[in-house]
């Protein structure tokens, strides 16, 4: 470990999208780490970005983790390449934070946590949304009994995305290369929350459908939802596209004491009832037939500045006191999401409801069979705004 307690970062697929992000969160010099090699299989993007950071560039796994100035590593390949990834990290005795999602499959997914425990290494998920104020306020408010008891959980996304997204990679919306869309891609940071605030667990049970509604250029699916229960009886509904726009990510908790909305990571609704909603129901006596409790808006909570750092300021914490227990999110923890994630896919394949965790079998199953079946993508080859042909 550094003697100046810094973590020394290196990064799987660092010249990518989100790999470049963490090449500038590391080198701002905001927490205890340092930025020490970078590592992509784009030979020139690699050798670029090494030279401008002034630091160790490769395209070879191997040689990265094989670094004696690299204690802890970032995975941000694409999520199918996550697995293999961080086994190498571990194997070779380092930490590890990988993207979200874990894996693409929940084979992968439970491979990938069964080794960072089995190396005992500190391995963390870039589930960067959970560092926001608001989200730890809500669990706060949750866990403290405000809400009363929660009984569901509503949780919607647009992210909409054209056809020059989808040219950007040839991995993306591909079911042999990303293992499938928004839900696999863009919809991880709400499943995550929703586990998050329900519970901190994957559902018990729920019943998945997914569909494209009109992307040419993706195999997968652009429109998908869900509903099930969580362990604690918590019921929940998701409605995730890259095919609708201009709807705010939205969280919505309904107790029996009161409800909230998150909006975009922001409170915008926080609501008490007059009296807890099962007292009112078992002991009103009429005679409205529709009455319910009266409803209070309440002030929104206040929260601090978000700090999109602080999941690698905590992260590297973990990483130099040794306490797993100092990140913000687990590896571990990513399975919530991850097997969430792929029971929806299998549900909607089957087209029935099904028991999580699901068959690490049944679902690589059902995965050769969608690659096997997957239409051929139609997609613009143009360069991007970084002048990089799209693969
Ligand atoms: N946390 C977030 O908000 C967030 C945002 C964007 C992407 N992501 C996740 O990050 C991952 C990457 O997404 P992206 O949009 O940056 O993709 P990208 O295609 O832009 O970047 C991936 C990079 O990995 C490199 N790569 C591929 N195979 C490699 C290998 N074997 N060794 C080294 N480098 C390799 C590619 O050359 C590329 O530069 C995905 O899992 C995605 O879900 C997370």
């Amino acid at each position: 470990m550094a003697s100046n307690r810094k973590v020394r970062f290196g990064i799987i697929g660092s010249a990518g999208l989100i790999g470049n992000y963490h090449a500038d969160i590391l080198t701002r010099g905001e927490g205890p780490y340092e930025l020490t090699a970078v590592c992509d299989i784009n030979e020139s993007r690699v050798r670029n970005q090494a030279e401008k950071l002034g630091i160790f560039g490769t395209t070879q796994v191997s040689e990265l983790v094989a670094r004696d100035d690299v204690d802890a590593i970032i995975v941000a390949t694409a999520h199918p390449l996550h697995a293999e990834c961080v086994i190498a990290v571990v194997e070779a005795g380092k930490d590890v934070m990988t993207e979200k999602p874990l894996a693409a499959t929940p084979a992968d997914a439970r491979r990938l946590v069964k080794a960072i425990n089995r190396k005992r290494r500190i391995g963390g998920i870039h589930y960067q949304a959970r560092a926001n104020p608001a989200i730890r306020k809500a669990r706060q408010m949750i866990d403290s009994g405000e809400l009363g008891k929660i009984l569901s959980i509503r949780v919607t996304g647009s992210y909409y995305k054209s056809d020059y997204y989808y040219s950007l990679g040839g991995w993306r919306g591909t079911w042999a290369d990303e293992g499938g869309g928004v839900l696999i891609n863009q919809a991880p940071h709400e499943i995550d929350m929703m586990c998050y605030l329900a519970t901190g667990a994957a559902p018990t049970e729920l019943v998945g459908r997914w569909t494209n509604l009109y992307h040419q250029s993706s195999q997968a699916e652009d429109f998908a939802s869900a509903s099930g229960v969580f362990p604690n009886g918590v019921q929940f509904i998701l409605n995730v596209s890259v095919a609708t726009h201009g709807d705010i990510r939205r969280i919505e908790v309904f107790g029996t004491a009161g409800a909230i909305t998150l909006q975009g990571g922001k409170f915008t609704r926080y609501i008490r009832y007059e009296k807890d909603l099962i007292d009112f129901a078992h002991t009103y006596e009429g005679p409205d037939p529709y009455a319910g409790p009266e409803v209070h808006d309440q002030p929104l909570p206040e929260v601090g500045e978000d700090d999109p750092s602080l999941i690698h300021k905590m992260f590297a914490e973990a990483v130099l006191t040794r306490k797993k227990a100092k990140m913000l999110v687990s590896a571990a923890d990513g399975l919530w999401s991850q097997e969430t994630i792929n029971a929806i896919y299998l549900s909607g394949y089957l087209g029935k409801k099904v028991k999580l965790p699901v068959s690490a079998a049944r679902y690589d199953k059902m995965l050769a069979d969608l690659i096997a079946n997957a239409r051929e993508v139609r997609r613009p080859q143009r360069e991007s705004e970084e002048g990089r042909i799209a693969t």
